[in-house]
């Protein structure tokens, strides 16, 4: 009995030693590691964390870094503004290869170098986003232990930057409203991953979630459902009223909270479809005249804004301009997905306004299509003139593209490659790969009720966005990254939200940061666990299997 309580204690003070070791190869993996593991740098508490003094951005992340250490390890390292020679150095300094006159690319502006040796850890980059990049690495690099009183830190070289510009995560907060902490924490892991972009989904059939000051009905009455359905579109309803939105002093915290944390909040209104949330209020906007509910189903819906209806050209740009007051995003998502014209064909306004515009069916895009193409280009002009540029579903190129559309790619892959073809930019997001509200284990028992599908974490790990066996050299260039996607028909609460979210999300993240060379789906599983632990301290939940 002895004997079996030694080896157990034993087990445990090994377990120990590795959860205390520092390393480096972390989630998303840096473009190159280079580890003397023969020589090390003692980190303690009370040891200097400096920073530019005159720089209040690199003040704000030299405190994140001093937080996370923290958090994770009980290390207290204590803000030295301006000391050359603190343990911890966060140092702005210009590129050693950048050609003078050459604007850096959006990826080189992201780019550091942590650097540990006899003098410390130093941490440098050309822009301050680097900077956080670099903090995140090093914090994912550190032992997950609190109470640690000191970490030997092998000597090394870390470089990285991020493979694609745009790096993103969709949260629908129309089907569920979630709390504005809740966001918070969802920006938190997004930035934990390297995730610049946050694509959200405003407005729904089942809610409309974003207070537009001048109609202000709109959110108090269409974020309202007198009921849900329960489960796959039965007949049973929960009888519950279910409502929520945000104000626009809501939406400017989550933009500015994101800022700090390097990432962009790109707003979705979905138009013309996917609008039951409005036409509950103003039932005037449909080709019917409603009156309409606010959807307590799932699916798609035949009721949908009248094209021909001037008020609604009224009503969207009320809605966009101040859309574009509250979001500075150059981004801004216009839906344009899911918006069936059974109503549109029979419709004398709609019908009317297709005449007055000279529609024709062409053989490749109907009438129809085409009014949906023409309420597209308003809004694209409309932003345009505000600086914004347009971001829509894949369905955009059914009625011919805009001049400067962005194509999110949904529906597979094959949007986007139609897109990149006729050289506009392109998100990829296909559901075979990037949509993770479908199950992400095959046994559907161990997961709590979702929509559908399998996506495990591996299949979202195989994803290569740039198609090259479609797609040649200059053509890639529009692909501007990956996003993931988490609609949240089946996802009610911050548990099931963050179950949802990962790992697929660290399985994207190296989608998003890394080379395909440097991929490989084993060697990130044993990376995954570092990862698992930082979620436990964070407070989040994941799932904890893996397929
Ligand atoms: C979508 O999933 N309807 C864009
Ligand atoms: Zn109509």
């Amino acid at each position: 009995m002895k004997k079996i309580l030694t080896a157990i204690l034993a087990l445990i003070a090994c377990a120990n030693v590795s959860a205390q070791q520092v390393d480096y190869n972390v989630i998303p993996m840096p473009k190159t590691v280079s580890v003397d593991s023969t020589q090390s740098f003692t980190l303690r508490s009370g040891m200097g964390l400096a920073y530019d003094a005159g720089n209040p951005e690199a003040a704000r992340n030299a405190q994140f870094l001093r937080t996370w250490v923290e958090e994770a390890t009980g290390i207290k390292l204590q803000l030295t503004p301006d000391d050359k020679k603190a343990a911890v150095r966060m140092t702005l300094a210009p590129a050693k290869k950048q050609k003078k006159g050459v604007t850096p690319t959006p990826q080189q502006q992201e780019a550091y170098t942590i650097t540990v040796d006899n003098k410390g850890i130093a941490l440098s980059a050309t822009q301050n986003i680097g900077l956080f990049r670099a903090a995140q690495t090093l914090r994912k690099a550190l032992p997950v232990a609190k109470g640690l009183n000191e970490i030997a830190l092998p000597f090394a070289i870390i470089e990285d930057q991020p493979r694609f510009e745009y790096r993103g995560t969709m949260l629908d907060c129309a089907r569920h409203y979630f709390a504005i902490d809740v966001i918070k924490k969802f920006i938190d892991v997004m930035a934990l991953h390297g995730c610049n972009q946050l694509h959200w989904h405003l407005t729904e059939d089942q809610g409309w979630r974003f207070e537009v000051k001048a109609l202000p009905e709109l959110a108090k009455k269409g974020s309202v459902r007198q009921k849900t359905v329960i489960g796959h579109n039965t007949d049973i309803y929960d009888d519950q009223p279910y409502g929520g939105f945000y104000t626009q002093a809501d939406c400017r915290e989550i933009v500015n909270y994101a800022a700090e944390r390097y990432i962009n909040i790109i707003p979705e209104i979905d138009l013309p479809g996917h609008m039951m949330g409005a036409l509950h209020v103003f039932p005037n906007l449909g080709c019917t005249g409603g009156p309409y509910e606010v959807n307590p189903r799932w699916g798609v819906m035949r009721e949908v804004l009248c094209a021909g209806n001037p008020e609604t050209m009224t009503f969207l740009k009320t809605v966009m301009g101040e859309l574009c007051d509250v979001f500075p995003s150059k981004f801004i998502h216009i839906g344009g997905d899911e918006c069936p014209k059974d109503r549109w064909k029979n419709c004398p306004k709609c019908q009317a306004k297709a005449k007055e515009l000279g529609l024709k069916d062409d053989g490749k895009h109907s009438v129809e299509n085409q009014l949906q193409t023409w309420i597209n280009h308003e809004m694209e002009k409309f932003l345009s003139e505000r600086g914004r540029d347009m971001i829509g579903w894949d369905e955009v190129l059914e009625g011919g593209l805009t001049d400067n559309g962005i194509v999110m790619s949904w529906r597979g892959i094959n949007g986007g490659i139609e897109a990149a073809k006729q050289h506009h930019r392109v998100i990829m997001s296909p559901t075979t790969f990037c949509y993770i509200d479908y199950y992400q284990l095959k046994d559907q028992n161990r997961q709590p009720q979702g929509i559908g599908g399998y996506l495990p974490t591996s299949k979202v790990y195989s994803f290569e966005p740039l198609v090259p066996e479609a797609l040649n050299e200059d053509e890639q260039k529009y692909i501007l990254g990956p996003q993931v996607n988490l609609w949240t028909e089946y996802v009610a609460y911050p548990q099931h939200l963050f179950y949802m979210l990962l790992p697929r999300l660290d399985a994207i993240s190296e989608v998003q940061w890394c080379r395909p060379d440097q991929k490989d789906f084993e060697n990130f599983k044993a990376r995954l666990p570092r990862m698992k632990q930082l979620y436990d301290r964070m407070g989040v939940t994941y799932c904890r299997d893996l397929e």
